[in-house]
């Protein structure tokens, strides 16, 4: 049945964790409730569900797996629209403080009392479609302009998405990386506020609340699960989502903290490359995967600082592990629940999958009989055209 998830070309590096702070540092317990407490706020806000999938769990000869389902957030589809737009959010009330020489509030910017002031403002990132339309759906929300840089291989749907949101969409040529730095000389040259996902040296607040935006998700699964999972398959990109979902679990759950699986494509496994060397490290990428949200060769600083401390083990899927994993959650086993789930929401259940059935890996992660998984479903069909066309193979 598990056949295509091929336990050889799932690579594993394990990771000695260590006694560092960086989960406590890095995105305060504040950082995770203030933004908590604004997104829970906002209209049209509501906890996304989390589905026991017990016969899956039954077959691949561990305790229990839950997958965070993220597919439906806010609208938009992925975990993403908790992170850009409050960090969007977050910079409007910076900015208009510091213009108006008093504070503001996130409640202000929410309720758009200093409107004059936020039109003013131009919000930039460069996005390969999910972190994007998030940026351009909390600009919208909060009134102020929005540019988005997306790569060649970004496809229509995803630009027209967050076209339809407002914002104003630039094509560059070449790769998300090349993105990203395009969009940091414009805004740059032109006076305008970079949100991003990833951090550079000297950049770290919108990705520390982006990140902490993230952590809603994180304190939801943690409100419903009686005790901690022991462990969590999370997809890697810059390595924002699995840093939050690192740094979240050990603030709730301390030395019972989950063990944390990082899990790239193999053809952009930065965080991969870091953990190999032991220092944050870039990759080419040569060719791009479809997992077009995981597809950034270079790590976030930020979110490195974390998981360098907190990650247990840095693996590697091919792409060929995703259809099949797409399509097993789309029409699941015996009553397990159905599941539309995203190119890059597969990840961590494909890497699950084929470490389930190999002895070697199961020792290696500790997966047996007492273990109750997390996943992290960090998007539904995003790209309703490529969904369709995948899951009909
Ligand atoms: C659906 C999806 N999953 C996972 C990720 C990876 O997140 P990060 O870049 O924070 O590691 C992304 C990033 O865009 C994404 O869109």
């Amino acid at each position: 049945m598990f056949h295509k998830f091929r336990a050889n070309d799932l690579q594993v590096i394990p990771h000695q964790r260590t006694d560092g702070n960086a989960a406590d540092t890095v995105i305060s317990t504040d950082d995770f409730a203030n933004a908590r407490a604004e997104i829970s706020a906002w209209q049209g806000y509501a906890p996304t569900p989390l589905h026991a999938l017990p016969e899956l769990a039954a077959a691949l000869q561990l305790g229990a797996v839950h997958y965070k389902d993220e597919g439906q957030r806010f609208g938009l589809d992925s975990f993403k629209a908790l992170g850009a737009a409050y960090a969007a959010c977050r910079v409007l009330q910076q900015q208009i403080s510091q213009t108006r020489g008093h504070p503001v509030t996130l409640t202000d910017i929410r309720r758009r009392k200093y409107a004059s002031d936020a039109a003013k403002i131009t919000l930039v990132t460069a996005t390969d479609g999910n972190h994007g339309r998030s940026l351009a759906w909390g600009a919208q929300r909060f009134g102020a302009a929005c540019r988005i840089y997306i790569h060649s291989e970004v496809s229509q749907n995803r630009a027209d998405a967050m076209a339809g949101l407002g914002a104003e969409i630039i094509r560059i040529d070449g790769d998300y990386d090349a993105s990203v730095r395009v969009a940091r000389d414009d805004a740059a040259a032109q006076g305008w506020f970079v949100v991003s996902d990833t951090s550079w040296a000297g950049y770290t607040e919108p990705p520390r609340d982006v990140m902490a935006g993230y952590g809603v998700l994180i304190d939801e699964v943690n409100q419903v699960l009686d005790s901690a999972p022991t462990h969590v398959f999370v997809q890697g990109g810059v390595g924002g989502i699995a840093a939050a979902v690192a740094a979240g679990m050990r603030q709730r759950w301390g030395q019972k903290c989950p063990r944390i699986i990082v899990v790239e494509p193999d053809r952009a496994a930065c965080l991969f490359a870091s953990a190999r060397k032991g220092a944050i490290t870039n990759v080419d990428i040569q060719t791009e995967t479809m997992m077009a949200g995981l597809s950034c060769g270079e790590p976030s600083p930020l979110a490195w600082d974390i998981l360098r401390e907190e990650a247990s083990a840095f693996t590697t899927i091919p792409d060929d592990f995703v259809a099949p994993a797409m399509r097993l959650l789309g029409a699941p086993l015996g009553n397990d629940p159905a599941i539309t789930a995203g190119e890059s929401a597969v990840a961590g259940l494909a890497a699950l999958i084929a470490a389930s059935a190999d002895t070697g890996h199961r020792e290696t992660l500790g997966l047996d009989n007492n273990a109750r998984v997390l996943l992290i479903g960090t998007e539904g069909a995003t790209d309703p055209d490529i969904y369709r066309k995948i899951i009909a193979g």
